[in-house]
């Protein structure tokens, strides 16, 4: 379960609040890095539930860690859309939403696997791995939680990484 094989890299998107963000933002964080869809009916909406309850069991040592959520439908997950939907789990989560382009070059990076599934004329849902990436403050990658991994285990696993104090 525990990949050693490195993911991660570069990326250039959009923040919720509709500024520019890359990777090097977000050195001195931990990041758990997820990708979905805030139209999403199952897999999503439960394992940003356990992000955020991770984030809450770890109290004032999370705030060290910074959660993103990158969307597999840019075209539907504009700024705006993504603020309110992930005011609904965690206030620390930050979503990011860009071209096409710029979301499969992110996707490639964590080696996401995702495809569109067309459902209507101008609609269609995403098939998609989910597995939550962790990295470390110097954009390392740690490893990744499976999909419905309990917010326990994945406080467990990232208490194993932060530094002592
Ligand atoms: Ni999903």
């Amino acid at each position: 379960m525990w990949n050693r094989e490195p993911v991660g890299g570069p990326f250039s998107l959009t923040d919720h609040g509709g500024k520019p963000r890359t990777e090097e933002d977000f050195r001195g964080k931990f990041l758990l890095v997820y990708f979905g869809f805030t139209y999403c009916p199952d897999i999503c909406p439960t394992d940003l539930v356990e992000i955020g309850r991770a984030l809450d069991q770890l109290g004032p040592d999370g705030e060290i860690i910074q959660p993103l959520f990158i969307t597999l439908y840019p075209e539907r997950d504009t700024p705006a859309h993504l603020a309110e939907y992930l005011s609904l789990f965690h206030p620390r989560l930050i979503g990011l939403t860009g071209s096409g382009a710029a979301i499969g070059q992110a996707a490639e990076a964590y080696k996401v696997y995702y495809r569109k599934v067309e459902t209507g004329p101008d609609t269609y849902t995403v098939d998609h791995s989910a597995y939550v990436y962790l990295l470390d403050t110097r954009g390392r990658y740690l490893g990744f939680f499976p999909p419905n991994t309990p917010a326990e285990r994945m406080v467990t696993i990232i208490r194993s990484h932060l530094p002592a104090h």
